[in-house]
């Protein structure tokens, strides 16, 4: 069968980061795994590049608006070659054949009588793209709103209302996984208006096709953006559409708005077939603030790489959190995840494997009287192998690892239990190490959309084919001849911290440290932020002034304690915006990496007092 798997184009403001390579890694992992099965799959990912926020990084960086995308665009292309993304294209939203195929679907729904000319007036978050009716604040990011008057062209999205309860009522599976849909309906359910699709107040996007003579106007990012699914298959007629009639969209739960109810609007109004699946994940967060380049917080998934391995990391990802939910990431929970599944109990389980293959049998392991011996086990152990399949369809790769890991702690609990270095008889520890080498060689097939390159090594090892052919005979008698097995070093080190090395401490003059203002001031209120577990919202009286300061202690306080109670704060540090919220300070605070306790003055101070 036919499939595309698609992540989103990434907006070319950002350079890429953890969250984006997430996305990128569930998708490469479901190419890798259709693949295995025979399907043919188009994997398809690229770069976001018009629209006004576009336009206005360009313009901070002095570049225009192409030269800007092609090399941030660049960035995101050879980050997916070092992590050996197997995309099938790379689309640009300034490709000519997209910018022509966007054109095109244009003028099919201008035909369809689903696009209208009127006005927009409105409010509109350029940092999301997003209209937003009359909202001072965007409600998805909580940053401030513009207020738009323009003529616009609309796409009826109200007629699509019933069609899109329709069909979300005859596809349950549609968005998956399936905790992720409620939302999505509600938001169908409370009516939909008809969507704004062109914009006339500034010039970077695509124009309207020169048939409808109306050069001030470009259209929409997300219109423009959404398109791309199918205009790098050759829409309308290239001969890659039929990839299209069984899509996977792979999918960041901030996005799913517009994959969930413009898209399949748009695909209708189209003619064409309607998504078999959005994939929804949740955020990958640092200390429970959503990693993005605005809040400053992003992690380089290539230096994490480069320090700890490329499948650590995916394995990580994948496995760590429940794929819908959100996760919190540190390096010390991807060490201990990674020494405790790849180290101890797969590594342990193939050294155990080969060690015991070269002191007995010169490492070949002849796997015929398995079932002689083994007939019981292997039917207990191979069994763990049947609910993996559907947790992939469901979208629950850390469910399918985690029942994938449940062979090799029974495979290891196998060899504690018979103690082959004890047994007298030489054909039953044949037939132990090769129920290993079985369950290894079949599990083999299901680590590759996970970990391919240490799948690749584990093939190398066990004399395996990763192809189609190899794994369907494989699933179904993984007694092959004999399993030639090859001498190997350990294939997951264990991963130690890399330590940043101690910045010396340095001396500073006088005059630095008179920049500092540091005052004295009083707490008024604490609120806790919705958003974040770690931050609490700080209203603080300096004597001229109440300062609104946000501060990452709010493990250590709960919010009431605080009130009424002094603190210090250097107040001249650039103000920061985090969630929505500009912070004009910081707090300080006295902490041995576990404690933590705020500095106030010894006897109460005048509110506003300086300390020097
Ligand atoms: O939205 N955790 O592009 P974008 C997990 N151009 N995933 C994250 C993440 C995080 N902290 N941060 C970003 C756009 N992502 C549009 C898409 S598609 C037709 C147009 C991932 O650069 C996640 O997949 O803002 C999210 O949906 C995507 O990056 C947003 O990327
Ligand atoms: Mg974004």
């Amino acid at each position: 069968m036919q499939r595309l798997v698609s992540t989103p184009i990434y907006y070319v403001n950002d350079v890429p980061h953890l969250g984006h390579a997430y996305t990128t890694f569930i998708a490469d992992m479901l190419k890798r795994y259709y693949t295995l099965r025979g399907h043919e799959v188009f994997f398809l990912t690229g770069t976001d590049e018009h629209g006004q926020k576009i336009a206005l990084s360009a313009q901070k960086h002095g570049l225009s608006p192409l030269e800007y995308a092609s090399q941030i665009s660049a960035h995101f292309r050879s980050q997916w070659d070092f992590f050996d993304i197997g995309y099938d294209h790379f689309i640009r939203t300034t490709d000519s054949a997209h910018v022509l195929a966007v054109q095109r679907a244009f003028a099919t729904m201008l035909e369809q009588g689903d696009i209208y000319k009127g006005t927009y007036r409105g409010s509109y978050c350029v940092s999301c793209e997003s209209f937003v009716a009359n909202h001072a604040r965007c409600p998805d990011c909580q940053r401030e709103t513009s207020i738009l008057e323009e003529e616009s062209y609309f796409f009826r999205l109200s007629q699509y209302q019933e069609p899109l309860l329709e069909f979300y009522a005859k596809n349950p599976r549609a968005i998956l996984p399936t905790s992720r849909a409620p939302e999505v309906l509600r938001f169908i359910e409370q009516g939909l208006h008809d969507l704004s699709i062109t914009r006339t107040s500034f010039e970077w996007g695509i124009k309207l096709p020169p048939t409808c003579k109306d050069p001030k106007h470009v259209i929409y990012v997300w219109l423009d953006a959404l398109l791309n699914y199918v205009s790098a298959l050759g829409y309308p007629h290239g001969e890659k559409m039929g990839y299209f009639n069984h899509a996977i969209h792979v999918v960041g739960k901030d996005i799913l708005r517009f994959h969930a109810i413009y898209w399949p609007a748009f695909l209708m109004s189209l003619g064409l077939p309607l998504f078999k699946h959005l994939c929804v994940h949740g955020w990958w967060t640092i200390e429970g603030v959503k990693m993005s380049k605005s809040i400053g917080n992003v992690i380089n998934a290539q230096e994490v790489a480069q320090n700890y391995g490329k499948d650590p990391l995916r394995y990580f990802l994948l496995r760590e959190v429940p794929l819908g939910q959100d996760g919190d990431f540190s390096l010390e929970a991807l060490l201990r995840r990674s020494n405790a599944d790849l180290s101890n109990t797969l590594g342990n389980l193939l050294q155990r494997l080969s060690g015991m293959a070269w002191r007995y049998f010169e490492g070949r392991i002849e796997s015929a009287q398995v079932l002689q011996h083994y007939a019981q086990d292997y039917a207990t152990l191979s069994a763990l192998f049947e609910p993996l399949e559907a947790s992939m369809q469901e979208m629950q790769p850390h469910k399918y690892l985690e029942d994938l890991w449940k062979v090799f702690e029974g495979a290891n609990a196998l060899i504690a239990r018979d103690e082959p270095w004890k047994m007298r008889d030489q054909a039953k520890i044949m037939a132990l190490l090769g129920l290993v080498a079985a369950l290894l060689a079949k599990a083999t097939y299901y680590l590759y959309p996970v970990i391919p390159q240490s799948a690749r090594k584990l093939a190398d090892i066990l004399g395996l084919k990763l192809e189609a052919e190899a794994f369907g005979r494989i699933q179904e008698n993984p007694f092959l001849d004999a399993f030639v097995i090859a001498k190997t070093p350990p294939l997951f080190p264990r991963l130690e911290l890399i330590q940043a090395p101690k910045p010396k401490t340095q001396t500073i003059s006088l005059k630095d440290f008179q920049k500092l203002e540091i005052r004295v001031g009083q707490v008024v209120s604490v609120e806790k932020l919705e958003q974040s577990d770690k931050l609490l919202l700080l209203r603080v009286d300096f004597g001229d002034r109440v300062r609104v300061i946000l501060s990452g202690i709010a493990k250590h306080y709960a919010p009431k304690t605080l009130e009424g109670q002094q603190v210090c704060a250097l107040v001249n540090l650039e103000p920061r915006k985090m969630l929505g919220v500009l912070s004009e300070g910081m707090v300080l605070s006295a902490g041995d990496g576990e404690h933590l306790s705020l500095i106030a003055p010894l006897t109460p101070m005048k509110n506003g007092s300086a300390i020097s």
